[in-house]
């Protein structure tokens, strides 16, 4: 992972908890929303997770391998939805903890089982899951290819491995920094193309694509307008698990994605 990736913090739940204190919530009464102002660490935060959800193809029943699973929004999300049990994989041995504790407080850690664990090696057993989903990993990777190998091992045959992530259009040069990356140099985010030369050297086919970048300058926008109007950000926020440069990291984003300089991306694929 390279120096511009998530920040490891020692006690990120103790400071989640005082941030929800300060907006008025009890630790006792929370439902997964109110997690999601930090624990959907990725572009367009639930408004972008939503649509993905149904693409797993997973019910109760299932099991869901979240590959770089973060704090667990989305595999809390995608285990509310689908009924589905999910295990999430992520290297950050900080945020794990941390997210775990957090499924505690909704009810959900025993639907939602958070372990470290890299995504290019993850240790368990040949398809075992029914589906795979990735949200803003590949970009933290120098050799994709092995995640994409290990969602096709894992997966069992039929299942779907389902990618939301950033990916680069145009040629003009990023602005930076950005969460994943300091500078073009240290930046490993592909091309769809790439992404779908990588799958299907895994053994993947293409399943569906769709373009979710229309939505995600939507909630960038009222995101920005939200803290302009409150004359600051709220507590609850990603610079909880970003650091302070979470604003700059924000609006390059926004930025690029408005000049048409990467796009969000959810990618279907799967195991034949
Ligand atoms: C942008 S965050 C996304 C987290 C989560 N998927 C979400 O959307 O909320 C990227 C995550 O990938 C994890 N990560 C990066 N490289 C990894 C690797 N090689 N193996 C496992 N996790 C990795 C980071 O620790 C971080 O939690």
């Amino acid at each position: 992972m390279n120096e511009a990736a998530i920040r490891q913090q020692e006690n990120l739940q103790t400071q989640i908890a005082d941030a929800l204190r300060a907006e008025g919530k009890s630790l006792d009464a929370l439902v997964l929303e109110d997690l999601a102002g930090v624990d959907e660490v990725h572009i367009g935060g639930l408004e972008t997770i939503r649509p993905i959800v149904a693409s797993l193809g997973v019910g109760a029943g299932d099991v869901t391998l979240d590959l770089g699973s973060g704090l667990g929004g989305p595999a809390r999300f995608v285990a509310r939805e689908t009924g589905s049990r999910v295990v999430g994989v992520d290297l950050s041995a900080d945020t794990t903890l941390a997210g775990n504790q957090l499924s505690g407080w909704v009810g959900f850690d025993e639907k939602v089982q958070l372990e470290v664990a890299d995504v290019c090696q993850v240790p368990h057993e040949a398809e075992s899951f029914d589906a795979v989903l990735s949200v803003h990993v590949h970009m933290f990777l120098e050799a994709p290819e092995k995640m994409f190998r290990e969602a096709f091992r894992l997966l069992k045959p039929g299942g779907r491995f389902v990618v939301l992530d950033p990916i680069r259009i145009g040629d003009g040069s990023l602005h930076y920094p950005l969460p994943w990356s300091a500078d073009p140099a240290a930046d490993n985010i592909l091309r769809e193309t790439e992404l779908e030369t990588l799958a299907a050297a895994a053994g993947f086919r293409s399943h569906t694509r769709s373009d979710l970048s229309a939505l995600a300058i939507d909630w960038f926008g009222a995101t920005f307008s939200r803290i302009s109007e409150m004359g600051g950000p709220p507590p609850l926020g990603l610079h909880l698990v970003m650091g302070p440069d979470f604003p700059t990291f924000a609006l390059n984003a926004f930025q690029n994605l408005q000049e048409e300089k990467i796009a969000l991306l959810h990618l279907v694929f799967e195991k034949p």
